[in-house]
């Protein structure tokens, strides 16, 4: 592979402007400065003629984007940790590498989990629309009443870095006890700094107060969170969940939420975004983020500078820090 001394970039989305100076700096850049989703044929074309592409989880580089004719991208360089919008094997037949931004998002990923467990536990959304529609008619003690999440069993789906900061913050700060389970166990280290028990998945479903999925999206996490499942929680459980939609069955998800068969869920994440199934959308008892997992300027930079760091690896035919396909 060679490639021309300022190989040409195509940024699929507006990124923070430091990020965007960086790429601009190093690289013929092609910035997206409507910030409109490409689309397939918006895709194709940055495929046709750009040596790499930067892009995001709005961008679907499915089997047929990527059979695309002429073919001149050998890098998809992702702004994200999750990568299931890119059909990997597609892309490896194609010749084009893969990369993703590990580590960089954790710590706010987590904190949004923490932040969705506090407002399902304490119905804050459902406070906070009381309020703006003019019907709160003062304090009383009965107004209102949530529930504790302090000192409450969480069952972490995926203790992979994630998994594990958010498991951090809720024995650390909110003195909880952890149920998890993951492919791989905690070294009996931090297993047991966590006091944290591994046990099978159904058991995290039937033992937990709160659950909490942190597991990536692939054919075998799909619907993971199912009708079968959500049953075995106990009424006054709730779920989390900050990795993936399509990780959760959200027709049953919303039965089960809507019959009482759990109490309440948080959602940053959905099977089809930016549609969000219109039987969620029609309780209370769910709260819906419109996928801000990652979304602080700290965290979009870093991802921003990552994605930098391995696209100035690939031109210079550097090993990719990052690769994952
Ligand atoms: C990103 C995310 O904002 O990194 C991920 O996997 O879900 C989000 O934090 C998004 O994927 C950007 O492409």
């Amino acid at each position: 592979m060679t490639l021309p001394a300022r190989p040409v970039v195509t940024v699929t989305r507006r990124l923070p402007a430091s990020v965007e100076a960086a790429l601009t700096e190093r690289f013929e850049v092609r910035l997206n400065r409507g910030d409109t989703p490409l689309g397939p044929p918006g895709l194709r074309e940055a495929l046709a003629t750009s040596d790499a592409v930067l892009c995001t989880v709005s961008d679907r580089l499915d089997e047929e984007v990527l059979r695309v004719e002429p073919l001149r991208a050998s890098l998809l360089a992702n702004f994200g940790v999750g990568f299931e919008h890119i059909d990997l094997a597609a892309a490896r037949a194609r010749g084009i590498a893969v990369t993703n931004t590990p580590g960089v998002l954790t710590e706010d990923t987590a904190d949004l989990a923490i932040a969705l467990m506090l407002m399902v536990l304490r119905r804050l959304g459902e406070g906070e629309r009381e309020l703006r529609a003019g019907a709160w008619r003062g304090w009383h003690p009965m107004h209102h009443l949530g529930r504790r999440l302090s000192g409450k069993t969480l069952g972490i789906v995926g203790m992979g870095r994630i998994g594990r900061a958010v498991a951090r913050r809720a024995v650390h700060g909110f003195g909880m006890r952890l149920l998890y389970a993951s492919r791989t166990e905690l070294p009996p280290g931090e297993a047991a700094a966590l006091d944290a028990v591994h046990v099978e998945l159904d058991r995290v479903f039937a033992e937990s107060d709160v659950v909490s999925l942190h597991v990536p999206s692939s054919g075998e996490t799909r619907h993971l969170a199912n009708a079968r499942r959500l049953q075995l929680m106990p009424p006054h459980g709730i779920l989390i969940n900050t990795a993936r939609g399509g990780v959760v069955d959200e027709t049953a998800l919303a039965e089960a939420l809507r019959s009482g068969t759990i109490a309440g869920a948080g959602l940053d994440v959905y099977a089809e975004e930016p549609r969000v199934h219109p039987g969620l959308l029609a309780l209370q008892n769910v709260v819906l983020l419109p996928h801000l997992g990652s979304a602080t300027v700290e965290s979009r930079t870093a991802m921003g500078m990552r994605a930098f760091e391995n696209l100035v690896a690939w031109s210079e035919g550097r090993e990719l820090p990052d690769r994952v396909g």
